[in-house]
């Protein structure tokens, strides 16, 4: 049995792999679209016509938007009645609109006469639909009033249903909503991009035994005047924010309620007669809200958060703003049969959720290409939340175990890509949630947070988030805040991680002169493959710490290795200590110590001086690196020598034979991400027999 303990991608992200698509046929004509999938001949289109966002000559202010889903016919009712600006004069409105069927749409000025839409021009692949005036539409402020209809639909986005069972085992559904990326207008016509923010006003009419929830409180229920069985629920008015995080939920549900020590209401809402299991997350929840309140020194702005478990979901979870979906598994912690392992997984959910609520939804990012950012930083900051609220946890070696090394061996691999990739037409979105995006960019985010230092790292957090709150913005502007609290060459460093694929291995090796200690450090890329070839080796700008065995936990010295090779000198050091490299096993990248110097780590193998992280870090590195040495007899000793002094012999031995003979990159990381040194982890030590 094979126990993985990184569970970063979700079941069903797993199949999100990045696809790389053949270059763009030069001469499409050639190209038969009578033989070939729809769905290709659809991408083919795509490809050959350049993506266009939305025009910005008519942009929403507030969305008044009343749905009425029928959970027995799987279909809503939709009104919208959006206040607009017009910025230019124009008988047209471009807006996103998905499975929707417009009913009637019209457009009243300021003060002026409605006038009724002529023509509703649906242009299906781009998901956008034109509607037509019979005259202009003139600068300034108006009402759009659309009418609509769509289903509910079983695909698990947009506005959807779900199957639940009630304990005495009826089939029912509930509506709920999945909107990230681009599917809010699949629910109502909007501006669907993650820059035209606006606010909301949302009003469910809905059967009166059932929950009716949304991104804010309720404000208003009454009577529904048409139909006994129907009341009418109106929320407060959202703060501007962008539409794929609007949320709404209809069920049946149970909650558990407590308040945060800065006056939110923590709501965990559960299946009918299980609300004992939203008791852990609802403790989670309650502390990791003045965490970050206290992290970032922004409060959270709205009065409520609600945390919901949905039996269908797609995702893992889903940080709409003021309303966290999240698979059952995600949230829900039975107090008698969980295990340790599913608490430490729906504490670093909801951290991560609840982390958005600043990160994501406070500050936007501008478009889909930063998206890395908002799930890589959340990633990340997950792990800080965790650790601050559960310290016995100890989730950072959990961190270097499953997302630092399974980022490292996938980043190694010839196919990767760089954190950042331009995106274009949404359809690209999907690919890039990967682990690429949330664990090499948690990684990299780890490491900048490292080579800052704590207190510059919020307080240039704390500047990006006030100067860009309820607004959007790019990779580059958290850079330049960070850059102006360190005074360090933030961009020029970030960029050399997130721009270029791969990563380094640091070359080491060391001489003694006198009382000193000369480190003679080198990069290369590292390639699963084998040694890079080639004249144009990329290089990083790399963050080096240096420890030795006077402190092991303490850094005794950082440098920026901004060139392919340093010497680098450490004053006081007698012959009989070591040096480390990378203490804490925060830097992104791979050493390759000198034999000696391998060899002198052994005392702080052995006497166990060395963190676990480090002895963790260190033999990942050398797993990668032996199968390279393999036809080296006396290095291949040598490591083996190492190795065998941080875990069992007998064990290693194992593993190292099964190792060899495969010599595959892939194969020993996925044995060794299983094994975990830390004995208060012990659980998920892989059994070699078993396998
Ligand atoms: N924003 C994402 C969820 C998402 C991703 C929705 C892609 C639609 C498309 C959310 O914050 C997230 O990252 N969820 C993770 C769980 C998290 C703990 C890593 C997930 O769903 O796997
Ligand atoms: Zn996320």
């Amino acid at each position: 049995m094979l126990l993985l303990l990184g569970r970063r991608v979700s079941l069903s992200f797993a199949k999100r792999v990045r696809t790389c698509h053949p270059p763009s046929p030069s001469k499409p004509a050639l190209v038969n679209f009578n033989q070939i999938h729809s769905d290709t001949r659809h991408r083919l289109r795509q490809r050959g016509r350049p993506f266009v966002r939305l025009p910005t000559d008519v942009y929403p202010v507030n969305y008044g938007l009343c749905l009425k889903p029928d959970l027995i016919d799987f279909t809503f009712e939709g009104k919208l009645e959006a206040v607009v600006e017009v910025t230019q004069a124009t008988n047209q409105i471009v807006m996103n609109c998905a499975d929707i069927d417009i009913i009637t749409a019209s457009f009243a000025p300021e003060g002026g006469e409605e006038i009724n839409a002529t023509g509703f021009n649906y242009q299906n692949e781009d998901e956008k639909v034109t509607l037509s005036f019979p005259s202009a539409l003139q600068k300034g402020s108006g009402t759009l009033k659309i009418d609509f209809v769509g289903e509910l639909n079983d695909k698990m986005k947009g506005f959807y249903r779900s199957k639940y069972a009630t304990p005495a085992g009826e089939i029912r559904y509930a509506a709920v909503t999945q909107f990230e990326a681009t599917d809010a207008r699949r629910a109502f016509p909007c501006w669907d991009e993650p820059a035209i923010k606006a606010t909301f006003d949302i009003t469910l009419i809905v059967p009166k035994d059932r929950v009716a929830l949304s991104n804010m409180n309720v404000i208003d229920r009454k009577p529904y005047p048409d139909d006994e069985n129907l009341v009418e629920v109106k929320f407060a008015t959202t703060p501007i924010m962008s539409t794929y995080l609007v949320a709404f939920v209809i069920g049946e549900y149970d909650f558990v309620e407590s308040q945060s020590s800065d006056g939110v209401t923590v709501r965990v809402y559960t299946p009918i007669g299980k609300a004992e299991q939203g008791k852990f997350a609802l403790e989670v929840a309650t502390k990791t809200l003045p965490f970050y309140k206290d992290y970032f020194n922004v409060p959270y702005p709205l009065p409520k958060i609600d945390l919901i478990a949905i039996a269908d979901f797609a995702a893992g979870a889903m940080e709409n703003w003021g309303l966290v979906t999240y698979r059952e598994t995600a949230l829900l912690i039975d107090p008698k049969n969980s295990c340790s392992s599913s608490r430490q997984w729906v504490a670093l959910v909801v951290g991560h959720e609840l982390a958005h609520q600043w990160f994501g939804n406070l500050v936007t990012m501008e478009w889909w290409t930063h998206l890395w950012l908002n799930e890589g930083f959340a990633s990340w900051i997950e792990y800080l939340c965790v650790d601050h609220c559960f310290p016995e946890y100890d989730i950072w070696t959990q961190f270097v175990s499953a997302d630092y090394t399974r980022a490292l061996d996938l980043d190694a691999l010839d196919n990767s890509h760089p954190i950042e990739v331009n995106v274009g037409h949404p359809s690209e979105v999907d690919e890039i949630f990967d682990a690429i995006s949330y664990s090499k960019g948690a990684s990299v985010i780890r490491m900048l947070h490292n080579y800052i230092g704590d207190e510059d790292f919020r307080k240039g957090m704390n500047a990006y988030l006030l100067k860009f709150q309820h607004k959007n913005a790019s990779t580059e502007d958290l850079w330049d805040c960070l850059e102006q609290a360190s005074g360090k060459p933030i961009a020029a460093v970030m960029s050399s991680w997130t721009k270029q694929m791969g990563f380094p291995i640091i070359v080491v090796d060391q001489e003694q002169v006198s009382d000193d200690r000369i480190l003679k450090i080198s990069q290369k890329k590292f390639c699963a493959s084998g040694p890079h070839n080639g004249e144009d080796c990329p290089s990083w700008m790399v963050p080096i710490s240096i420890c030795t065995s006077e402190d092991p936990a303490c850094t005794k010295l950082k440098v920026l290795l901004d060139r392919p090779e340093t010497s680098i000198t450490l004053n006081n050091i007698s012959p009989d200590q070591w040096v480390k490299i990378n203490p804490g096993t925060v830097g992104f990248y791979r050493i390759q110590y000198s034999s000696s110097m391998l060899e002198s780590l052994l005392p702080g193998i052995r006497d166990l001086t060395l963190q676990p992280v480090d002895r963790l870090g260190l033999q990942n590195d050398l797993f990668s690196l032996l199968h390279k040495q393999a036809d080296m007899q006396e290095e291949k000793n040598r490591i083996e020598r190492v190795l065998g002094a941080i875990s069992a012999p007998d064990l290693i031995q194992k593993v190292l034979n099964f190792a060899l003979s495969v010599r595959t990159a892939t194969a020993l990381s996925s044995i060794y991400q299983s094994y975990n040194p830390n004995p208060k982890h012990s659980q998920f030590l892989l059994s070699i027999d078993d396998w």
